[in-house]
């Protein structure tokens, strides 16, 4: 969308939630309700975003990490004032349009922001309000329209008359304005006798005195309007979003048995013949490729998992497990991990900031952190890599086709050649050569009799 940009109004505080984090960054669906509609601006095709912060700002500005502008309204004064907040910005791309939408209506999808800015072009008007019809039309801003269908103003429901309260023709929040005649009037909109806040929807009002053109887009459907401002709004939020996400795998042809305990974030990329198993938890930019298993009760955040990869009980975080890998049940892959393809992961193994080669075998009880393992390389059971010295994180290094015994203590930074064998219960802390057997443990005594010399003193 060339000459585009937007604006998010995100400083209210949203006292009914009861949280200690700004509202915006509560999450439907384990992403913070800010990201829904960043995300579905970009993907309308807008590239220059402006976030307007006031509370808790700094915790607002640390999820953006400088993915956009942001400028700060110290008080909140209202939707108008949080835009005049914008006005370098505004004037920065004049001559252009602007969609200005809230940071808590998570569901204003990226078509509805299209399509509405089509109508916008075609009816070249300088405001179009996204409205929605609704049954109960409580607490919203009511559209006044006059005889001819065309918009007069927009009330709010603490201002509206009777008659105006009955009307279900409501202000979304989101809207697109021309941006010069929009900064034109911004500073014009007066205080609310009422509440004594600065309206942004009275900036419709006053283009419309100015003899401009104004119009509203009606939405599909009316979710684009949702908003939470207390817990249950939120969990019904959670509701929707997750009953609409799990909808649209299965119709893919996602398999999932029953759906209990079930989260997909909604950026999560699922292929074909996959099955979800209950408990699971898949978050973040995911990837599931072709044939996997997940599940039962497994928790995949921001990672890519191959095809035909198997996760049972486990947990992977911003990790890539590659293609016919295995992993749990009861394993842990820990960020920065490239495990496969074709590795066995069993059970109670933790992985960390390691990469582990094709065809591996890492079956039981053992720790593998900062680590870069070979092909085909056996661990036996309880193996540990020991990278922490106290100061420095250190790596071992281990070549393919080793074998490593079990209850094997590697002490970082140590590397084991291809082919090597360690022996069980060794603490290995020189590095072993290719080809070579180290045994590094104390020989083993015998006292013949020693047990029932013992036993008959008693
Ligand atoms: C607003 C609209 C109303 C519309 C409704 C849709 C106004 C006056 N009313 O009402 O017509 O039907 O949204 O949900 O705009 N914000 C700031 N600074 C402020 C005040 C608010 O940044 O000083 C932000 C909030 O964080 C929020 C958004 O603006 O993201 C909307 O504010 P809110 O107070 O929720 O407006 P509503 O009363 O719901
Ligand atoms: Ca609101």
């Amino acid at each position: 969308m060339t000459n585009t940009c937007a604006v998010i109004l995100a400083a209210g505080e949203g006292k009914r939630m009861r949280s200690n984090k700004s509202k915006v960054l509560l999450e439907v669906q384990l992403k913070p309700m800010l990201g829904w509609v960043t995300d579905a601006i970009r993907k309308a095709g807008i590239e220059n975003l402006c976030v307007v912060t006031g509370h808790r700002r700094e915790q607002v500005e640390a999820y953006l990490e400088n993915s956009c502008e942001t400028v700060v309204q110290s008080e909140r004064k209202g939707t108008g004032h949080a835009v005049m907040m914008a006005r370098e910005f505004l004037e920065r791309h004049h001559g252009g349009h602007v969609l200005i939408c809230c940071g808590d209506a998570p569901f204003l999808d990226s078509e509805t922001i299209a399509d509405a800015f089509a109508q916008h072009l075609e009816n070249e008007a300088s405001a179009t309000v996204i409205s929605a019809v609704l049954d109960d039309p409580t607490g919203y801003g009511r559209l006044i329209r006059g005889n001819r269908g065309e918009l007069q103003a927009i009330v709010e429901h603490k201002e509206a008359t009777p008659e105006q309260l009955a009307i279900q023709e409501i202000n979304s929040g989101a809207y697109w304005f021309e941006i010069d005649p929009l900064l034109e009037v911004l500073d014009s909109i007066k205080a609310s006798s009422v509440t004594g806040e600065y309206y942004l929807p009275d900036a419709v009002k006053l283009l419309i005195g100015a003899g401009k053109t104004v119009g509203a887009f009606i939405a599909q459907s009316d979710d684009v309007v949702l908003g939470a401002n207390d817990p249950s709004q939120l969990f019904e939020l959670n509701r929707l979003a997750r009953d609409k996400i799990i909808a649209r795998h299965i119709a893919n042809g996602v398999s999932m048995p029953c759906t209990d305990g079930i989260i997909i974030s909604n950026d999560v990329v699922i292929g074909e013949n996959v099955t979800i198993l209950p408990g699971t938890i898949l978050k973040g930019r995911t990837v599931i490729h072709d044939g996997c298993k997940i599940g039962p009760t497994s928790y995949i955040d921001g990672s890519e998992i191959g095809e035909n990869c198997l996760i049972s009980l486990s947990q992977v975080r911003e990790s890539r497990i590659l293609e016919g890998t295995d992993i749990g049940p009861f394993s842990d892959v820990r960020p920065g991990s490239v495990i496969g393809p074709n590795v066995h992961v069993g059970n109670y193994v933790e992985v960390k900031n390691s990469s582990v080669a094709a065809g591996t075998k890492i079956a039981h009880h053992t720790y593998i952190g900062d680590s870069d393992i070979g092909e085909n390389v056996n661990f036996g059971c309880g193996c540990v890599t020991a990278n922490y010295d106290g100061v420095n994180k250190n790596r071992c290094i281990i070549g393919d086709n080793a074998f490593i015994g079990s209850n094997v203590n590697l002490i970082a930074p140590v590397s084991v050649g291809e082919g090597a064998y360690v022996a069980a219960g060794s603490t290995i802390t020189e590095d072993v050569p290719s080809d070579a057997l180290s045994i590094a443990r104390d020989k083993q005594t015998n006292k013949p009799g020693w047990a029932a010399e013992k036993r008959s003193k008693n």
